[in-house]
């Protein structure tokens, strides 16, 4: 059953579409089982840069089965202009390299209404959404007034599914809001022609991917955002609607947690964040690091083009990662960026109040009051982009690489050194990173 799950173990833009895919290489097939167009994931291929929201990162490889899986939120405006712009560069050319759940549920304009309502509403209180209508299309999927690919593409379905729902929408929008509701006739007219055009690509993607396991094909979940960014792990409630850690692959694709061979938990080697919310090792603008890694690292958002807040590594929040996942492996990547600081920083716990602690606390304003304890290393200030071995980084460098590796407790199986596919070290199989006895829980 070689079913490997690869999550951010931040809070997302970790690098997780290049490392997908570069993995992809080993895999039949790959899977997004949660989140939706918040996402934005980069892949680098010979130069050329794409930037996918919704579907897998493992479509660039022809013959490769790319899966949007239950657990996905899909707004099929995005969706088609990115299958629309795939094919134009000549992928895809098969409609049965991407397969939809029938159960995933659909983004409408009034979701992004209720998301933009809701945000400006909150003031300063705002969560600094990425404004994709991804908390209101979860949060109707709660409520059970969601509506799933496979009413949306029985027609008589959709529009009683719409005369049911729209009306109490209308009051929440109108009432308190003060934003007006689309009428039923207005959404069947913008979204039928989207639902004609999915029809073949859908399927119950949970059967086909039993299939494949069973099969002992390799499959590769593709997980989005990060754990911090976990509705019930995360820093809550500055997080994103969904179950962004390893669990959330089980629920969100329809297969069970004896599937899953190894965890993979992709680390940035410093630490970003987008939006609000508590960040402990935070280098804020002007700080010199901040803007070192800032400018080095061209932290800005893939999806809304937001300048990402920059910090130093956090082993508390890895830490947290490993447990909250069950990592077997990680992997690091945009260690090039930190070339040509004198020196590095890792937060190894935070005090808070005095008290020394080594997991985040529930509140966010706990956790926004505690100061970090940092462990210093030496920098380097040799290229590291390409480097193909360890052996091969500046010695500061790997000492950096093996002491994160030492803290974590999980083995470092990739290195990435680059934006593009083969800036890369490899040092172990994410197929093969689950099945070996592990240590758990590093040394502070
Ligand atoms: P994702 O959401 O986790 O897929 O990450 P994003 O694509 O949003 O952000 C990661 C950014 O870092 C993208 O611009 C990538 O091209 C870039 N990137 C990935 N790995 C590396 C690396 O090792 N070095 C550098 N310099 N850039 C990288
Ligand atoms: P990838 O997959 C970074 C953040 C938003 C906001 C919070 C809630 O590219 O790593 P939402 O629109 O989801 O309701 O916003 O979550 N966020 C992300 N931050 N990377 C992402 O995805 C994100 N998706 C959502 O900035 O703070
Ligand atoms: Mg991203």
């Amino acid at each position: 059953m070689p079913a490997v799950v690869m999550v951010g173990a931040q809070w997302g833009d970790e690098g997780k579409g290049k490392v997908v895919d570069f993995y992809t290489r080993e895999s039949d097939a790959v899977v997004r089982y949660q989140g939706g167009n918040n996402a934005g994931h980069t892949l680098v291929v010979g130069g050329e840069k794409k930037v996918l929201h919704l579907i897998p990162s493992g479509i660039l490889h022809r013959g490769k089965t790319c899966f949007i899986a239950n657990g996905v939120v899909i707004d099929p405006a995005v969706l088609f202009s990115e299958i629309d712009a795939l094919k134009k560069q000549g992928y895809l050319k098969n409609d049965r390299q991407l397969r939809i759940s029938d159960r995933a549920h659909v983004i409408f304009d009034y979701h992004r209404i209720m998301d933009a309502a809701q945000e400006k509403q909150s003031g300063k209180g705002a969560i600094g959404t990425t404004g994709r209508g991804i908390g209101p299309s979860y949060a109707d999927k709660t409520a059970r007034v969601g509506i799933r690919v496979a009413e949306f593409i029985d027609p008589v379905k959709f529009r009683e599914r719409l005369e049911a729902i729209l009306p109490v929408k209308a009051d929440i929008l109108g009432k308190i809001y003060g934003v007006s509701c689309p009428k039923a006739e207005e959404v069947v007219r913008t979204y039928a022609p989207f639902a004609e055009r999915l029809k073949p690509y859908v399927e119950d993607t949970g059967v086909a991917l039993s299939k494949l396991i069973d099969g002992n094909r390799r499959v590769l979940f593709e997980g989005a955002q990060g754990t911090m960014l976990d509705l019930d792990q995360g820093t809550y409630p500055y997080v994103t609607s969904s179950s962004t850690v390893a669990g959330g692959a089980c629920t969100g694709s329809g297969i069970g947690p004896t599937a899953v061979d190894s965890v993979v938990g992709v680390t940035k080697a410093y630490t970003t964040r987008v939006g609000a919310g508590p960040f402990p090792t935070e280098l804020p603008e002007g700080d010199p690091v901040g803007d070192h890694l800032s400018r080095t690292g061209n932290e800005f958002g893939a999806t809304t083009g937001r300048r990402r807040r920059c910090g130093w590594l956090d082993m508390v929040v890895l830490r947290h990662s490993v447990r909250v996942n069950g990592l077997t492996g990680i992997v690091m990547t945009k260690l090039d960026v930190l070339k040509g600081l004198p020196e590095l920083k890792v937060a190894v716990a935070y005090k808070l109040d005095g008290r020394k602690i080594d997991s985040p606390p529930a509140s966010p304003i706990d956790l926004g009051r505690c100061v970090p304890v940092y462990k210093t290393f030496k920098g380097f200030s040799e290229e590291t982009r390409n480097a193909r071995k360890l052996k091969d980084l500046p010695k500061n460098a790997r000492d950096y690489v093996e002491a994160v590796g030492k803290m974590v407790g999980v083995p470092i199986i990739m290195v990435s050194v680059g934006p593009d596919r083969d800036e890369s070290i490899m040092l172990g199989d994410p197929f093969g990173c689950g099945r070996k006895p592990m240590r758990r829980g590093g040394k502070k």
